[in-house]
């Protein structure tokens, strides 16, 4: 309930005949009504009019928005980008939403399976503009720039090294101070939820408590008609225009609402003896399909820790994976690669695409004295971990010019040190 109107919440039901204040009562429905409990999601929203009180919705450009996966020629190579471009805001206004680039996905929003990783650069905010993605979730991952979000559930503001996460259909629009810049994750189909945690027990990785949902907040604006709603649909983007500001939920209630977690708060659980544990120790949240175990999309951190394996190479193990694996930096320095991979850049590893650190990271660490080491310190690099094998689009292949075509020279120096001659008590 927002403090200025106590009692704006109606008592013991949710749809009475008339609501305090003189609301109206709206359901926004995220799971279907038959849904098992645990994973049944709605709110109910007091709004000074209903969402349905707008104009015809039209088509509007996409710009570097896609979902086809169908642009370029598939490419199963190593990728790597240098840090994406922030338009400046003296050659044009870009603000949240024209400024959403479609960096790879793979399955699609009609049949509700499928997932998306968008860029985003800004540097203006969005005046009397709201957006609502009617195919999915966003998870958004701001990198440079702390995001003003205001939602109809209430206020969040996201900085750097937190997430945060806006469900399908939760409108919302973005300010920002300044040069901005971040990853989203979309899924179709599915909500993200914190992993299970089996012989860790109750407590550990992401935990319930840190995680942060906004309270209510309203305003009676009315703007002629000039208020644009930017609605995602299949795909593509259609805007409509109505005569009010769409925050004017005065209260509300339920489970279905967008939410902010700060990773710092991840406890990071980690092999104390030797030995590497897989990177799923590290996932903050996972969006399940349907096949047990398996993620449409996990979202996994690699924070600031303690190496401490014994007789172990202790950097990521060299890889091919039957998942997709897209990263982006944060900030500071990834460990298995010092070179190349910058914050605001990424990378992808596709499917059965072998990857790994790069030839002086192995050196360093195959011969190193091993005692306790912090690592990544002052920094924090993620992953998009998808069972979808995802395609680029022409934007992150050609229009965007931050492919870094030597990326595969980082293991080319690579050697060959193999000895037949190797007794296994000489060492
Ligand atoms: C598409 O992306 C390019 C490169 O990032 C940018 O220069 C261009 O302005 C974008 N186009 C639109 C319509 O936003
Ligand atoms: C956008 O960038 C310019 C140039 O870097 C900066 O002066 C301006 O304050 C920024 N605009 C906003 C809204 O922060
Ligand atoms: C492993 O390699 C990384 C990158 O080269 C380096 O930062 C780290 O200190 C190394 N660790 C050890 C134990 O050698
Ligand atoms: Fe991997």
């Amino acid at each position: 309930v927002d403090p200025r109107c106590p009692g704006a919440l109606p008592e013991g039901q949710n749809n009475p005949q008339i609501c305090p204040y003189g609301l109206y009562s709206e359901q926004l429905s995220g799971s279907a009504f038959t849904c098992p409990r645990a994973a049944n999601k709605r709110s109910w929203l007091y709004r000074i009019l209903p969402s349905v009180r707008h104009k015809p919705f039209t088509p509007l450009s996409c710009g570097n928005l896609s979902d086809n996966w169908n642009e370029v020629e598939p490419d199963p190579n190593q990728l790597r980008w240098k840090p994406f471009t922030i338009t400046k805001a003296s050659e044009k206004k870009v603000d949240f939403v024209s400024g959403l680039r479609t960096l790879c996905g793979a399955g699609d929003a009609k049949s509700r399976n499928g997932i998306a990783v968008h860029i985003y650069t800004c540097n203006a905010s969005m005046l009397d503009k709201c957006f609502q993605n009617s195919d999915g979730d966003f998870l958004i991952v701001p990198q440079q720039g702390e995001i003003l979000i205001t939602t109809e559930f209430g206020k969040m503001m996201v900085e750097p090294n937190e997430i945060c996460v806006l469900q399908q259909g939760m409108r919302f629009s973005v300010d920002v101070f300044g040069e901005t810049r971040g990853y989203i994750l979309e899924v179709y189909g599915t909500h993200f939820e914190l992993p299970d945690l089996g012989p860790i027990g109750a407590n550990g990785l992401a935990n319930p408590r840190d995680f942060q949902v906004p309270v209510a907040w309203f305003e009676d604006r009315t703007v002629g008609t000039t208020y644009t709603v930017i609605n995602k649909y299949q795909g593509k983007l259609f805007s409509c225009q109505q005569e009010f500001s769409p925050f004017n939920v005065v209260a509300w209630h339920g489970n279905y609402t967008p939410y902010k977690y700060n990773l710092e708060n991840f406890m990071v659980i980690n092999c104390v003896a030797f030995d590497h544990a897989d990177p799923s120790i590290f996932t903050v949240l996972t969006a399940k399909s349907t096949r047990p175990g398996v993620a449409i999309a996990d979202f996994v951190i690699f924070p600031p820790r303690w190496g401490v394996a014994e007789h172990t190479f202790r950097p990521p193990y060299y890889h091919r994976n039957c998942m997709s694996e897209f990263m982006g930096l944060i900030k500071g320095q990834y460990e298995a690669k010092e070179e190349g991979f910058q914050p605001g850049g990424g990378s992808l590893h596709s499917i059965m695409t072998p990857h790994g650190p790069d030839a002086d990271c192995f050196d360093k660490n195959s011969t190193a004295n091993l005692q306790p080491e912090r690592v990544a310190e002052g920094t924090m690099a993620f992953m998009f971990e998808s069972s979808f094998s995802m395609a680029v689009t022409k934007w992150g292949l050609e229009t965007c010019q931050r492919l870094d075509k030597n990326y595969y020279k980082c293991w080319e120096p690579l050697r060959n040190h193999f000895n037949p001659n190797w007794a296994p008590d000489r060492k």
